[in-house]
């Protein structure tokens, strides 16, 4: 295949209204640990808007945004080991600086964060995951102390007998906690619309509840009997920290959530505790629990990514994605885009 001009959709202005633009750049030099990565298809975030649209997170211009890429390993920084130029990878890109973002053709993946992609899934589906999948997986172990069953054990691990709410269950990340509960012996309940309740059950939950009903905390609760301890708050806003900390049955409970917290939702039963994907960095041990458990199992093809809504045009076709993002038009998907088809 041809290879790819170096080209990056880039953010010039400070709270950029207008389209993003593609910006040529130079081929970037790795530093220890890093791997360059021609981009085969990139996921869509909140956090990509919502970096644009505060400023947030953008450290000068222009700039990059994007969390997730799948692609092929193209060249080899120092020191990295257990990488080969043409592997399959999926990675959940660092944004510490321009290149290390994904929504370019070669962004720079640090390979204590890229894990190998089998065969068995596309780099669409592929793309999907990381950023996602570890937010999921350093909350669970991190805030609400749930063991992810070390692999290679056998997964799923046996049922506890304990219930754990899953509030969002149709969210990117609400996904991937539903099937890491599930894996790690717990009993899952959730929340979405009706429209995906069938999805939200195909990934682990036994029940789920529409967010919409006024009456939905008592029917939580109803479900989880007295011992719905640990929830998990995929969603953060619009009530839904109030509803999950509602929901716990337990005599005390914890409520992890993944936008800052108001201290006051704490309650003297139920402690709500801020979590997110930046502490699979912070700290290493939980970094090693979340990435291993993602590669055992993608090996055990037994991870379902989200349905992928692969949108059009390429890395320019994001700033579609972007507006479809903030009016709140993606439920029970990812937006998806396929580098190659790109106007450059
Ligand atoms: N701190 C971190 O590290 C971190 C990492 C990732 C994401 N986040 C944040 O977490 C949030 C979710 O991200 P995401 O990528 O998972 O989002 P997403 O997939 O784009 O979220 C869309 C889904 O949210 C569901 N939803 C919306 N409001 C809801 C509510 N009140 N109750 C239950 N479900 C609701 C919708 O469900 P229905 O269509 O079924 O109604 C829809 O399927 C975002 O705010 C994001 O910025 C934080």
């Amino acid at each position: 295949m041809t290879p790819l001009p170096f080209k990056a959709l880039s953010i010039t202005e400070h709270q950029q209204k207008t389209p993003l633009t593609l910006l040529d750049y130079v081929e970037p030099e790795l530093a220890e640990g890093e791997i360059l990565i021609e981009a085969v298809a990139v996921a869509q975030n909140p956090t990509d808007w919502k970096s644009i649209d505060t400023g947030r997170n953008i450290l000068s211009l222009p700039w990059v945004v994007g969390g997730d890429v799948a692609g092929t390993v193209f060249k080899l920084g120092p020191g990295v080991t257990g990488f080969e130029i043409g592997d399959r990878v999926i990675s959940f890109a660092e944004r510490k600086t321009a290149r290390h973002s994904a929504f370019q053709t070669y962004p720079i993946g640090d390979i204590s964060r890229t894990v190998k992609l089998p065969e068995s899934y596309t780099f669409e589906q592929g793309a999907t995951i990381p950023l996602a999948f570890v937010t999921a997986g350093a909350g669970l172990e991190a805030a609400l102390g749930v063991r992810l069953p070390a692999p290679p054990a056998d997964l799923p691990a046996a049922n506890k007998g304990e219930p754990l709410l899953v509030w969002g269950g149709s969210s990117s990340v609400g996904a991937f906690t539903i099937q890491l509960a599930k894996a790690s012996g717990y009993t899952v309940i959730s929340t979405a619309s009706p429209k995906n309740h069938a999805y939200v059950k195909s990934l682990g939950a036994s029940d789920v509840f529409d967010y919409h009903d006024s009456d939905v905390v008592s029917k939580i609760r109803a479900a989880a009997g007295d011992k719905l301890a640990l929830v998990y708050d995929s969603i953060s806003e619009n009530g839904s920290i109030e509803a999950s900390v509602a929901s716990v049955t337990a005599p005390a409970g914890i409520v992890a959530v993944i936008l800052a917290p108001n201290p006051e939702q704490s309650t003297d039963k139920v402690k709500v505790v801020q979590t997110g994907a930046r502490v699979a960095s912070e700290d290493p041990q939980v970094g090693r629990t979340v990435y291993g458990m993602l590669e055992a199992l993608l090996e055990k093809y037994a991870l379902v990514p989200n349905p992928v809504r692969l949108m059009p045009g390429g890395l320019l076709g994001i700033n579609e994605g972007l507006q479809l993002m903030r009016a709140g038009k993606v439920s029970g998907e990812k937006l998806v885009y396929r580098v190659r088809d790109t106007a450059f």
